[in-house]
């Protein structure tokens, strides 16, 4: 199966690709022009990174600011400082940590230490993801929405909220006298849950909270909703770090359906450095091909140049989903 037709839709229902790999492999170059690609298709899609770099401002070459802003036709992107918006929270929380006394916060510490959590990099970036694919899980705005950032341990462990907000439930409405502050803080923990004045959440907004969570892990490992994408480039680090997160995502019921071998050296002849890398890499990709049966891969060439730009990411698209040689695309793609 190609790798364009693993990619599905829903009448009505968002479809959510997330692209994961270690850094520097190409998330943000395959995030960018699959989201470019399914633009084109007529698809109204969005592009979401929570890189603080900036780096999807970069590869798009246009200002993305942390509202969702039109970038081309079908084409909208945001771009969130994941920092930014954990500091936000965190003071919150600390301004109703000061006014409250410890007999009056039953379960306080393993709030705070979920939102520690929460806020510690590298979890800010798929804390910050999560709070925005809940949001679009809810309206259902576009068809498609790629994230250039996968969901690893912290995402994960946001993901097991439902189960461990059934004992939280059960012991607040046993103590509901005492809830005010925990609740709270709990609101600022999960964003969406609403930021009304009531400084008590009822049992009926906790159960609420718990239901979206426990959708969007529904939505997660929904095949026909979501699919991950692991990049890796032919090395063995990249390899071994996919490897784990694939396992991790799986113990999760979420699978990755493809890999994408970036960065792949060419066959020069009278080079003795390029034919030492083009050997090593070769290895690899036989690795790779051994050890990932249960996905679709997919290649990708090394550029002659850098991936920047959007005519540079539709070429790559070209190459990814159209099975192109980068000499049948545009010819300043020519690789080396
Ligand atoms: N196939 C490729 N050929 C040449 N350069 C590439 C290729 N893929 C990515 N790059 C370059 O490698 C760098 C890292 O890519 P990027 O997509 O930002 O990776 P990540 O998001 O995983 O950190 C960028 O400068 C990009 O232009
Ligand atoms: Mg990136």
């Amino acid at each position: 199966m190609a790798i364009k037709d693993l990619i599905k839709f829903n009448d009505n229902k968002t479809t959510f690709i997330f692209v994961g790999g270690k850094g520097g492999v190409g998330k943000t170059s395959v995030s960018a022009s699959t989201a470019i690609y399914l633009a084109e298709q007529g698809k109204k899609t969005l592009i979401v990174s929570t890189d603080p770099a900036h780096s999807l401002s970069d590869s798009l070459e246009t200002y993305i600011g942390p509202n969702p802003k039109i970038i081309r036709e079908n084409l909208y992107g945001v771009e969130i400082d994941p920092e930014m918006a954990m500091e936000r929270q965190q003071a919150e929380l600390n301004a109703k940590k000061s006014i409250a006394s410890p007999d009056q916060l039953p379960g306080l510490d393993m709030l705070t230490d979920q939102l520690d959590l929460a806020s510690s990099s590298p979890g800010a970036d798929e804390a910050a993801a999560f709070e925005i694919f809940v949001q679009v899980m809810t309206t259902n705005e576009y068809d498609v929405v790629v994230f250039d950032t996968a969901p690893t341990g912290h995402t994960l462990r946001l993901l097991s909220f439902p189960d461990l907000m059934d004992s939280w439930v059960g012991k607040m409405i046993k103590a509901k006298s005492k809830l005010g502050s925990l609740t709270s803080g709990l609101k600022n923990l999960i964003p969406f849950v609403g930021d009304d004045d009531e400084d008590i959440a009822s049992t009926a907004e906790l159960e609420e909270t718990k239901r979206k969570i426990a959708e969007a892990k529904e939505v997660l490992t929904n095949p026909d909703r979501t699919s991950f994408k692991m990049v890796v480039i032919p090395e063995e680090m990249s390899i071994y770090e996919s490897e784990r997160a694939i396992e991790s995502l799986k113990k999760n019921d979420m699978n990755v359906d493809s890999i994408i071998v970036n960065q792949i050296m060419p066959d020069i002849d009278n080079c003795d450095f390029c034919q030492s890398r083009y050997k090593i890499q070769q290895k690899r990709i036989a690795l790779i091909n051994q050890k990932f049966k249960d996905q679709e891969i997919a290649q990708i060439p090394l550029f002659k140049e850098e991936v920047k730009g959007q005519k540079k990411l539709e070429e790559f698209a070209e190459i990814l989903y159209e099975g192109k040689t980068p000499e049948q695309t545009a010819k300043d793609a020519i690789i080396l």
